[in-house]
């Protein structure tokens, strides 16, 4: 038996997944409770292992969140990985590593600069959609979907105005008809895939709701999607050093022009892990979570 946290928000301490994986890691007989991971009170010390689960509001307060990340001891995901994966330009890292991603531009705030993106992506300036989103972001918060380049510049300049780095994206056309594949690993294996729907609606303008809208289905994943999700996982590793022992880690994946999968986002930070809707998923996770305890030696 170990005391276990699963780390949380004020905001998000209710949620399903937590309560289920609450259930599961307890019914392996550890002493698990959720704490709220900027609440003064809790000792960290007092556990064996901090999980990071549902710390949704972190986006808000980065600096302090990746100070609290350092002060944890035996956390998973770990703070070095926490560092590097809540800021999208690991995106750079991924691609400079050998990893097919989405095409990402950062920081553009005038025509000319978007024209030239756009003429190397071969995209068409004036029929593609383009998506502009904060790099620190989660639950497509203060992202959007926008047809006119001028809005698009708008919002990006926006960002970039209040100190934020700016991502800009061709809109990938598959989301609408295919949705996005997020392909699940629990204590390093392959676990699990699931499908979500389009998040962003034509016209809508500046999303600020946490995932409100995903449509998730259960899905295998294709050969072609574990190869670039396991290409995806060895270039973190190739960036951040090697031996990251990543408890969790969630791959987002889209189909490409041609129908190959690109990495729309990898997630090793507090991704929902879908695991109520795949049996047996969360008894995964807890036996990973005992493995981890096991390693990192019990307090
Ligand atoms: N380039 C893109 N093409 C199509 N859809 C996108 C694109 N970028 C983001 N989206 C949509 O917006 C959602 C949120 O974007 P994402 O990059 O996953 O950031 P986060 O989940 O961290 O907010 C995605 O789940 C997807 O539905
Ligand atoms: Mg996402």
């Amino acid at each position: 038996m170990a005391r276990i946290a699963l780390a949380s928000s004020a905001s998000y301490v209710d949620d399903s997944e937590l309560d289920l994986l609450r259930r599961a890691v307890g019914n392996l007989g550890h002493d698990v409770t959720v704490e709220v991971w900027d609440d003064d009170a809790v000792d960290w010390h007092d556990f064996a292992l901090t999980v990071i689960r549902t710390t949704w509001d972190y986006t808000d307060h980065h600096d302090e969140f990746l100070a609290w990340t350092r002060r944890v001891p035996r956390l998973r995901n770990r703070s070095d990985v926490i560092a590097w994966n809540t800021h999208k330009t690991y995106l750079r890292d991924l691609a400079r590593l050998g990893c097919p991603v989405i095409p990402t531009a950062w920081d553009v705030t005038d025509q000319d600069t978007l024209a030239k993106h756009a003429e190397a992506w071969g995209v068409d300036a004036d029929a593609t959609e383009w998506v502009v989103k904060p790099a620190v972001s989660a639950g497509s918060r203060d992202t959007a979907r926008w047809t006119d380049t001028d809005d698009a510049l708008t919002h990006s300049r926006a960002l970039v105005e209040s100190g934020r780095t700016a991502m800009l994206q061709p809109y990938v056309d598959s989301v609408d008809a295919h949705g996005e594949t997020a392909v699940l690993f629990v204590g390093g294996e392959l676990s699990h895939a699931v499908v979500k729907g389009a998040m962003l609606a034509p016209g809508e303008g500046i999303r600020d709701d946490r995932d409100s809208r995903e449509k998730i289905t259960p899905t295998t994943a294709s050969d072609a999607q574990v190869d670039v999700a396991r290409r995806a996982l060895r270039a973190a590793g190739e960036a951040l050093g090697g031996g990251l022992d990543l408890l969790y880690a969630r791959v987002d994946l889209v189909a490409g022009p041609d129908g190959a999968p690109q990495v729309i986002e990898l997630e090793l930070t507090e991704p929902s892990l879908f695991l109520p809707y795949v049996d047996g998923a969360a008894e995964r996770f807890a036996s990973a979570v005992t493995s981890a305890v096991n390693s990192l030696g019990r307090v």
